[in-house]
């Protein structure tokens, strides 16, 4: 009889577990990687950051420099160059610490500087943001990697370190 209730309750407390485990992974995986920093959706402009303006990079510091994207189907607005074209192409300097901060004007895209740990999910409402030394020198590809629609592999751009 007792055995029968320790069994159960082994059960349970396994159950527990699981589902504490897959909660917390759920929640990492699907929400933005700061919390808490919300955005209009219809209205990013209202952020200081995602004015026209300020997008693109902006140094902050020597090796300091801020990235705001503003994301939409299909386009990963960079700001504008001082010819007045769309920014496609964003240099930094090696060991620089860049602040990436995504925001979304429509749908979930995302945000992946590829062969590096930027990463993010841009939900609409809120503001992704990551910090990360570029340590290593070369040409990464910047990618939508959650599928936001017909265009979502024109989503793209290239960050050099150099
Ligand atoms: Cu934006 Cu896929």
């Amino acid at each position: 009889k007792y055995e029968k209730i320790w069994l159960l309750f082994g059960i349970g407390s396994l159950v527990v577990f699981l589902l504490v485990l897959g909660y917390g992974a759920f929640w990492q995986g699907t929400h933005p990687q700061s919390h808490g920093i919300t955005i209009d959706p219809n209205n990013i402009e209202s952020n200081e950051a995602f004015k026209p303006e300020n997008l693109g990079l902006t140094q902050v510091e020597e090796d300091k420099y801020i990235l705001n994207i503003a994301a939409s189907a299909f386009y990963y607005d960079l700001g504008k160059d001082e010819d007045g074209n769309a920014v496609r192409h964003i240099r930094v300097p090696k060991g620089s610490t860049v602040l990436f901060q995504v925001a979304s004007k429509d749908v979930v895209h995302g945000f992946n500087v590829a062969g590096t740990n930027v990463n993010m999910m841009v939900e609409p409402g809120y503001i992704s943001s990551l910090e990360t030394v570029m340590k290593n020198p070369g040409t990464y590809t910047i990618v939508c990697n959650e599928y936001c629609g017909i265009g979502h592999h024109m989503m793209y751009a290239t960050l050099e370190v150099y």
